[in-house]
């Protein structure tokens, strides 16, 4: 009688046990559909992919010959060994003093509709010309950098291999450079595998950090989708004062105060400081101000509310951080023309 009694007992833990388990997977395999990679790279109908365009785009972006002193090219601070960014607080400069804003990297960025921390551009030809002519950044002329390229026969000949009419203009330089960032790609992280159904290419600790960050910690509210960015703009409480993030384009939006674009999330354990001013130096100090819950103002996110995260719910938050870290990928730098 006792150890029919027992049976039972154990049986029924047993069974609820097993449906729990079964309960989490499925809400796993629910999850997991959001984080699929898209098939291909979305190129605009104005601007299409060309092999050709993508070589002189690449030249270009890793040539100093953009700036006024012919020391900084765009890699100098969108760097391919920093995941695209340069590791600084604050980006510097041809004239080597530093910029307001951390330089952001440059993955996947065929995808967002808004650049720019406060999404003050709308599309990756648009913001070509804008840190060659500022002072503060590459610091030349729209003149100077066509008279520059058009006086070496290797940019005449690339021009002329990328467009019908080669010649050297501003466009045809923004749509070469915004065709070669377009193939900046994240890579393919342990996160990925495990997607993709590889049990073990996550441990358990990122598995249940992974649902924090779609439970608890509402993280995915913002880092949303495979690329781990809505790319839409929020107050998360970095910024103070009159750092006004997006709020500067529309000053009479009270939401948009103090907001910067989501970033995203892809590589994030490559580039540290963090946030739009670099002011955060982990990733474990950005978990705690996430844990904290922002600035209590008008402009704060709606989700952003204290989280009362254990030492280890944090701890689990971070193992998951670091699955999204891609497979390094070595770039062949060209060597400018002269
Ligand atoms: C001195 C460092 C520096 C150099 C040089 C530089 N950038 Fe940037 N880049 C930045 C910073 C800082 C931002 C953020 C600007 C903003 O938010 O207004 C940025 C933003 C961008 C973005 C938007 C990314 C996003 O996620 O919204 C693109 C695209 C970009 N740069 C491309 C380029 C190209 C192309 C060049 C060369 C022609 C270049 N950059 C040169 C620092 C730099
Ligand atoms: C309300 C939207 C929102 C939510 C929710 C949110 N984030 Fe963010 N996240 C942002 C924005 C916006 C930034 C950039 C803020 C800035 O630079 O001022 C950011 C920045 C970050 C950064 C720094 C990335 C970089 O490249 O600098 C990390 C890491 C991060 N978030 C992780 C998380 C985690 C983990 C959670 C959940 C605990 C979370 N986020 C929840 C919007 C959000």
């Amino acid at each position: 009688m006792f150890w029919k009694i027992g049976g039972i007992i154990v049986s029924a833990i047993l069974i609820f046990s097993v449906a729990l388990v079964a309960n989490e997977q499925l809400r796993l395999a629910s999850l997991r559909k959001d984080y699929v990679r898209p098939a291909e790279i979305p190129y605009p109908d104005d601007d299409p992919y060309s092999i050709a365009k993508v070589k002189l785009g690449k030249t270009l972006f890793f040539d100093p010959i953009l700036s006024a002193t012919g020391t900084t090219s765009c890699a100098t601070c969108h760097r391919p060994d920093r995941s695209w960014e340069d590791g600084l607080a604050l980006a510097v400069g041809d004239n080597r003093q530093a910029l307001k804003l951390k330089t952001p990297t440059l993955i996947d960025v065929a995808w967002l509709d808004r650049l720019g921390w406060t999404g003050r551009f709308h599309s990756l030809e648009q913001i070509t010309f804008a840190p060659i002519v500022s002072s503060s950044n590459m610091n030349m002329s729209e003149k100077d950098v066509v008279a520059r390229l058009s006086s070496i026969p290797d940019y005449v000949r690339g021009f002329s291999a990328a467009f019908d009419d080669g010649a050297i203009t501003r466009a045809h330089i923004e749509e070469a450079i915004a065709t070669y960032e377009r193939s900046i790609l994240s890579t393919d992280a342990p996160f990925d595998r495990w997607i993709n159904g590889d049990e073990n290419a996550i441990d358990a600790s990122a598995k249940r950090g992974f649902l924090i960050f779609n439970g608890k910690g509402r993280c995915n509210e913002c880092h949303s989708g495979w690329a781990f960015t809505d790319g839409s703009f929020h107050d998360i409480g970095v910024a103070k004062d009159q750092d006004m993030g997006r709020g500067q384009l529309f000053p009479t939006s009270v939401k948009l105060r103090h907001a910067f674009k989501t970033p995203t999330l892809r590589d994030v354990a490559l580039r540290a400081p963090y946030m739009h001013d670099g002011s955060v130096p982990t990733l474990e100090a950005v978990i705690d101000l996430y844990d904290k819950g922002g600035i209590a103002r008008p402009s704060r996110a709606e989700v952003i509310r204290p989280l009362g995260l254990s030492a280890g719910e944090k701890a689990d938050l971070l193992a998951f951080l670091k699955t999204l870290t891609g497979a390094p990928q070595p770039i062949a730098v060209p060597v400018p023309p002269r």
